[in-house]
């Protein structure tokens, strides 16, 4: 096979090697695809994991450009929800036989009060693991959230560029990366990784990327096409390459051998079926939209029209890729 020799050492793949591999098409690109499916299926991986996310708050203090919810959007319709909504939507997730609350929002100081209440209900009470997507922290207060029973923290570097990172995000790349070594360092899993066709980002920062993520040996990692979201300063810009997207998602699986890594929705709004070639391209994660329609329309984390991942839709595209769902109790993955 064309590949097998690039991967005799995973550990030192050259710069040059990976966007080679990353640009790969047709024949060569099943292969790759292949090779992902094949290290799925060796580390046992073939179960897919479900994940309930409930979109707790669209308030936030950053203003990147890629987003919506950026705090500079002043008309913008915001909410944040209250601890017992969000309780109420945690008991369908179990209900639905999901294990795994994935808690996300902007970077809303506000909600910490209301963290502080759910997040022991939903991992004692419940007995569910807890997922928080909740941004930028101290470590002290990463620390908490460890306390009170999260499990994992899904903070991504998006890019691993500090003048790319500088420009879209206006924030500096370094104080988020610590915030990326402190959550591993308090004990909590790590998901993190990149958005595929940011501006200026050449295929050399995609594979500096892959490079950064291995430095980092996140738990779960993840790629997500680059959408243009209405209302920011990127909404002209064009949509992030789908078959690019799969290739990262295909070495990730291939380099980063047990991690959790999921087929974003993302990939569904670029083309219909993306999500399933996710599946294919090596993912095993499916996160399910378990957020009310009213705040979910006030959620635009991708664009206003962004596609919402049903339970039928993940069990279908399962069903398609010749998978099965993990079954809890045995989903210890958070
Ligand atoms: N396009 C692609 N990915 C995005 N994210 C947020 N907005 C966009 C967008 N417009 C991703 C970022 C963020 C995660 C929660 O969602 O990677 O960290």
């Amino acid at each position: 096979m064309f590949y097998d020799d690039k991967f005799k050492s995973a550990g030192e793949l050259s710069k040059s090697s990976l966007m080679e591999l990353m640009t790969a098409e047709g024949g060569r690109q099943q292969e790759l695809f292949q090779m992902a499916r094949t290290a799925r299926h060796e580390h046992g991986l073939d179960q897919i994991t479900l994940r309930g996310v409930i979109e707790i708050s669209n308030h936030c203090q950053k203003s990147c450009d890629y987003c919506a919810m950026r705090c500079v959007n002043k008309g913008f319709n915001r909410y944040r929800m209250s601890s017992d909504e969000i309780l109420a939507i945690a008991a369908e997730i179990k209900k639905a036989n999901i294990s795994t609350v994935f808690l996300q929002s902007g970077q809303d100081p506000n909600c910490e009060p209301i963290l502080d209440e759910v997040i022991p209900e939903i991992k004692n009470k419940l007995q569910m693991g807890v997922l928080l997507c909740i941004g930028e922290k101290s470590k002290a207060t990463y620390q908490r959230y460890k306390d009170l029973g999260a499990d994992s923290y899904i903070l991504k570097f998006e890019t691993s560029s500090e003048d790319l990172y500088q420009e879209i995000a206006h924030t500096p790349l370094p104080r988020r990366l610590d915030c990326i070594r402190w959550i591993k360092e308090v004990g909590l899993k790590l998901g993190t990784g990149n958005i595929v066709g940011l501006p200026n980002q050449s295929l050399e920062i995609l594979a500096e990327d892959i490079q950064l993520a291995l430095q980092l040996q996140p738990d779960f990692v993840s790629s997500s096409p680059f959408i243009p979201n209405e209302n920011t300063p990127f909404e002209h810009l064009p949509l992030g390459d789908l078959n690019l997207t799969l290739n990262m998602m295909a070495l990730w699986r291939i380099l980063f051998k047990n991690c959790l890594i999921p087929s974003v929705s993302a990939l569904e709004k670029i083309q219909k079926g993306g999500q399933l070639m996710g599946l294919m391209a090596g993912a095993n994660v499916i996160t399910i939209n378990f957020t009310p329609k009213a705040s979910r329309d006030k959620y635009s984390i991708y664009s206003m029209d962004r596609f919402v991942v049903s339970l039928d839709h993940a069990l279908n595209i399962i069903e398609q890729a010749g998978l099965q769902i993990q079954q809890p109790p045995a989903a210890v993955a958070v």
